[in-house]
């Protein structure tokens, strides 16, 4: 065609987890939280006047900003409200790196940072997320790190001392993507404090079960925020996605025992499918990552997909035959647990 730059004619662009036409499905592929958002949040969106529509919303979301900036001990300059955690990643991507300046994470991880970089016609480099490769991070010292913490896939927890550690060995920006962070235990905020190239990425697309709202936010000394500030679009969050997820945030009693839910039915699926014969590392997110015993994911996922039960199917380097499921309510993963002994016992896949 010709039209394009040379690098978006190269790429093939991110491809967005399958998205069911219909509800009754078992739709364990994408990690949403599979319990409604709080329903004070229903009632702010109710309450939005035709007027907060007809005017442009607050170009930096402060009504979100001191509210977040309470809850976790920060000031409400450190705050950055973005259109979900992709945004972030695309406004980072944007404010660091370009031809000469190249972005470095470890693989396996989110599949969304090369796409990014291509976009951006930025080189990756990508050590394998084996042996010490927060050192082998340190020193390939780019000018944009990201950690995934927990890591997606691979559902495990890198300690915060040792991004820490990271963070002071690095000359550039370490960007942590927290997106997970909800269902871990720990979280990296308190590295922004004493680290003036730290970015925190949060998402309130999982723990708070606005997926389809979009909103995340970044963390970071003020200065870095306000750079950012340069990058992102005018109005990157919307009125309505402002008003709910502050609705939200605020309501820390219905996100807690969400959260609590979600992290004692994470053990109980990894408990049943390890009883299955699956290997499953204990998950620091609200999904799990199932190596199948016999090399037959592919049949599994399809033999699932049959029975209207969703899964994801990888076959990536590092990431061989393995199957994420994200953690549903107690009766989908009892329904999925079901079918998986039935595929297992060979009724069900060509095995
Ligand atoms: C590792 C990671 N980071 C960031 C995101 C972005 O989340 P969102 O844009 O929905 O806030 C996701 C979403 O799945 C993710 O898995």
């Amino acid at each position: 065609m010709g039209y394009f730059r040379e690098n978006i004619e190269r790429m093939s662009g991110y491809v967005p987890g399958f998205q069911p036409k219909s509800a009754s499905v078992i739709k364990l592929n994408t990690n949403e939280n599979p319990y409604p958002p709080s329903p004070k949040v229903m009632e702010a969106i109710r309450r939005i006047s035709p007027e907060r529509l007809r005017r442009y919303p607050e170009p930096l979301g402060d009504t979100f900003r001191p509210a977040a900036a309470g809850l976790l001990g920060v000031e409400p300059a450190q705050i950055l409200c973005t259109n979900g955690g992709d945004d972030l990643l695309s406004i980072c991507t944007r404010a660091f790196c370009d031809g000469r300046r190249p972005m470095a994470y470890a693989q396996p991880t989110y599949s969304l940072y090369p796409v990014l970089a291509q976009l951006q016609g930025c080189r990756t480099i990508e050590p394998a997320r084996t042996g010490n490769w927060a050192k082998e991070l340190a020193e390939i010292n780019a000018p944009l790190t990201i950690v995934c913490n927990p890591n997606a896939p691979t559902t495990d927890f890198t300690a915060v001392e040792e991004l820490g550690t990271l963070a002071e060995a690095l000359d550039g920006v370490l960007l942590i993507d927290e997106a997970y962070a909800d269902f871990a235990g720990d979280n990296a905020i308190r590295l922004v404090r004493d680290h003036d190239n730290v970015i925190v990425l949060r998402s309130m697309s999982k723990g708070y079960s606005l997926a389809g709202l979009r909103f995340g936010y970044g963390v970071a000394r003020p200065d870095l925020i306000e750079g950012l500030c340069k990058v992102k679009d005018s109005y990157n969050v919307d009125a309505v996605a402002i008003a709910a997820a502050t609705a939200a945030i605020l309501d820390q009693p219905y996100f807690l025992s969400n959260v609590e839910m979600i992290k004692a039915e994470r053990q109980r699926l990894t408990e049943s499918l390890r009883l299955l014969g699956l290997d499953v590392p204990d998950s620091r997110t609200n999904f799990v990552l199932a190596r199948c015993p016999s090399g037959s994911a592919k049949e599994i996922y399809e033999a699932l997909a049959q029975r209207d039960i969703y899964v994801r199917y990888f076959d990536l380097p590092g990431l061989e035959d393995k199957l994420r499921i994200t953690v549903g309510t107690p009766e989908q993963n009892k329904t999925l647990v079901k079918a998986l002994q039935k595929i297992v016992a060979g009724e069900g896949t060509n095995s």
